[in-house]
């Protein structure tokens, strides 16, 4: 996969492809990662890239011309265009395996006040992270591209996403390591035992359970199988 980033401020995201699975995924060619300077398309001898908004107010507005110029450079046929904003639709894993599909990623990143509403028709699709405001999409693009890299195909081993939370609805179960007891706190007896059968249901009854008490609303709209139904129907007798 392709992954091109447009930002005003490339050293902000630089970084988190040096390190750990991101560098060893661009290491491998799993992906490349480009990093595209807004600025480099300004015309203007100063190499201004933004303007006060018509109509007044605080501010100054990211200019579309810029923005139109570094996306055109930057697209290819294959292009599949994100804007960073608060006003996207909501990130999630769900959304992260849909983008992990496509050959290759342009990610436009806003920053300062806000950005001229026309750069909206440029892109395929809005992405926000979460119901607040970062100081720009950098960081917004980092979090996409890190959940999508590490989808990618020979990034990880496939096993050690099988059980992410929110794969299959669900939050992940509880995990350990040793020791057996830390400052009297123990994992528990079912882990140590190696019966596998036993191990996989606590797991599904422990996943569910803290489903059920963390994030109920992921509950709402989940099929479920007769053997998390009757673990389910269990766990609300048990926290009653
Ligand atoms: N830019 C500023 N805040 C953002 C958010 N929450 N998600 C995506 N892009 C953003």
């Amino acid at each position: 996969m392709k992954i091109k980033i447009l930002t005003l401020f490339p050293q902000m995201i630089e970084g988190i492809f040096k390190e750990s699975i991101l560098k060893r995924a661009i290491d491998k060619g799993v992906c490349s990662v480009e990093l595209i300077n807004i600025r480099d398309y300004s015309t203007n001898k100063h190499h201004h890239v933004d303007d006060t908004p018509y109509g007044g107010g605080a501010g100054m507005i990211l200019a579309c011309d810029v923005v139109d110029r570094a996306i055109t450079a930057a697209i290819t046929k294959d292009s599949y265009k994100i804007l960073m904003t608060p006003q996207g639709r909501p990130y999630s894993q769900v959304l992260a395996k849909e983008l992990s599909l496509k050959k290759e990623l342009v990610l436009i990143c806003g920053h300062y006040e806000g950005f001229d509403e026309r750069i909206r028709s440029y892109v395929d699709e809005e992405i926000s992270i979460g119901d607040f405001v970062l100081t720009g999409g950098e960081l917004a693009a980092c979090a996409v591209v890190d959940s999508v890299i590490r989808l990618l195909e020979n990034a990880i081993k496939k096993e050690s996403f099988l059980d992410d939370s929110f794969s299959n609805g669900l939050l992940e179960y509880p995990q350990y390591t040793r020791p057996v007891e830390y400052k009297g706190k123990m994992v528990p007896e079912v882990l140590v035992n190696g019966n596998h059968k036993l191990i996989r249901e606590y797991r599904l009854k422990e996943s569910l359970r803290r489903t059920y008490l963390r994030r109920p609303d992921l509950l709402e709209n989940k099929e479920f199988t007769k053997e998390e139904k009757a673990l389910l129907e269990a766990i609300k007798e048990e926290t009653k």
